[in-house]
């Protein structure tokens, strides 16, 4: 299939490999999130489609202005400010341009309507008559959509089966990552993330991601576990962090930064049952650091390792990682895309693994995998059986 590449990788690859000419892609994210900024530096790398942008939102000095701090002022995109769906039609129906970003579909509004701009009619409407024209005329539209406070796609979710891809962007406040994902794609498969990360002068891909997770200050120090998560269909090293304290509470709290909090109740059951930790009077507190947010099950078993060395105030060693879906028996069950793991282990200077077990010509050359299954072996292998210690006096 015939695909218009922006060779900005991460997002290529998130919508299938190139924009399709005809196509309409709408780009979801909360506002202030990034979306202009891509849509830009997208049409940037598009000169010689005559890419449009279309704005409902800005002003041209703005749009200026945001070319310049991106260092692509001087690059031949069209500019146009307007609400009205006619003018984008005339537009696509000269087909002046093969690619057109709207931005936002929430600000336009066609004359065939009453009904106010941003309204659920509005929008639906407005989306439908410009990605049939565009079909119409082969042009490729990028629509922008705010998601509202309520965290659905407000638009978006109404205009899904209107449009052939849905791209999410998404970011933690306070955090310069963004990613990007593929939410529906009829070219192409949604399991695909995209990395960026938010500078001053725009946004810049990052290739490899474990790095921007990954730091050196807290190696060797108790509660800190690395792991490899998957993040859509890519390997990911996440640092995992535990801080297990004694509570001055009646209950004590359960606190969870980027892991399911139930999850993190059952793995506390879970210890307390099969390796006997009596975490009953201790406040357990989890974060995965960078502010990254992960439903992999595969990095319970970090988890749960981090938990025990905050409690026992014992660090693990250096250069290891685990990682392994933890059960309610204490068993570690094997995860999906194992060898991308250990690849991506490998290549960050892992030199120690604890997975579940696969089968043996999987193992790696350079990397000691160690195969469990139990978590309480697995949990003294790692710490040693000398280290059983318990520093903590047990709170009255
Ligand atoms: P923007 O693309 O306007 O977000 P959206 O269209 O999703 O609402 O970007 C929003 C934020 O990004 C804004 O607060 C400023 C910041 N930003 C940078 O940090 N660097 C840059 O180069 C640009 C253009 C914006
Ligand atoms: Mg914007």
């Amino acid at each position: 299939m015939e695909r218009i590449e922006t060779g900005i990788t991460e997002f290529d690859r998130v919508v299938g490999g190139g924009i399709v000419p005809g196509s309409t892609i709408l780009i979801g994210g909360d506002p202030g999130i990034g979306k202009s900024t891509l849509m830009l530096q997208v049409l940037s790398q598009l000169e010689q489609y005559q890419p449009l942008y279309i704005s409902g939102e800005e002003s041209l000095q703005q749009l200026r202005a945001r070319a310049t701090r991106l260092g692509i002022a001087e690059r031949q995109i069209g500019l146009v400010t307007t609400t009205s769906v006619e003018s984008i039609l005339s537009l696509i129906e000269q087909q002046l341009s093969q690619i057109m970003v709207i931005d936002s579909i929430q600000t336009m509004a066609t004359a065939s309507l009453e009904s106010a701009p941003g309204s659920v009619a509005q929008i639906r409407e407005s989306a439908s008559l410009l990605t049939r024209a565009a079909k119409a005329h082969n042009v490729a539209l990028l629509l922008v959509g705010h998601i509202t406070k309520e965290g659905v796609l407000a638009g978006p979710k109404v205009l899904e089966h209107i449009v052939d891809t849905v791209i999410q962007f998404e970011g933690e406040r306070f955090y310069t990552y963004r990613l990007l994902r593929a939410l529906k794609n009829r070219y192409g498969s949604t399991n695909e993330l995209g990395i960026f990360e938010m500078t001053a002068r725009g946004l810049r891909e990052v290739p490899n991601p474990s790095e921007l997770f990954l730091s050196a200050a807290t190696e060797g120090e108790s509660g800190s576990v690395i792991t490899i998560a998957i993040e859509g269909s890519r390997p990911l090293a996440l640092e995992v962090q535990s801080l297990v304290t004694a509570s001055s509470y009646a209950t004590p709290q359960r606190s969870s930064m980027g892991f399911d909090l139930r999850r993190l109740h059952m793995l506390i059951a879970v210890l307390e049952k099969r390796l006997g930790l009596a975490l009953g009077r201790y406040d357990v507190f989890v974060n995965i650091a960078g502010g990254m947010r992960i439903s992999d099950p595969g990095v319970d078993f970090a988890v749960a390792t981090a938990i025990v060395s905050s409690f026992r105030d014992l660090p693990v060693p250096k250069h290891l990682a685990v990682f392994g879906e933890v059960g309610l028996t204490g068993e570690i069950r094997p995860v999906y895309l194992f060898e991308q793991r250990l690849k991506e282990a490998e290549r960050l200077g892992m030199q120690r693994i604890y997975a579940p077990s696969l089968p043996s010509f999987l193992t790696p050359s350079t990397l000691q995998w160690i195969g469990v299954d139990r978590l309480v072996p697995a949990i003294v292998q790692i710490f040693g059986k000398n280290r059983q210690r318990t520093p903590h006096k047990t709170p009255k």
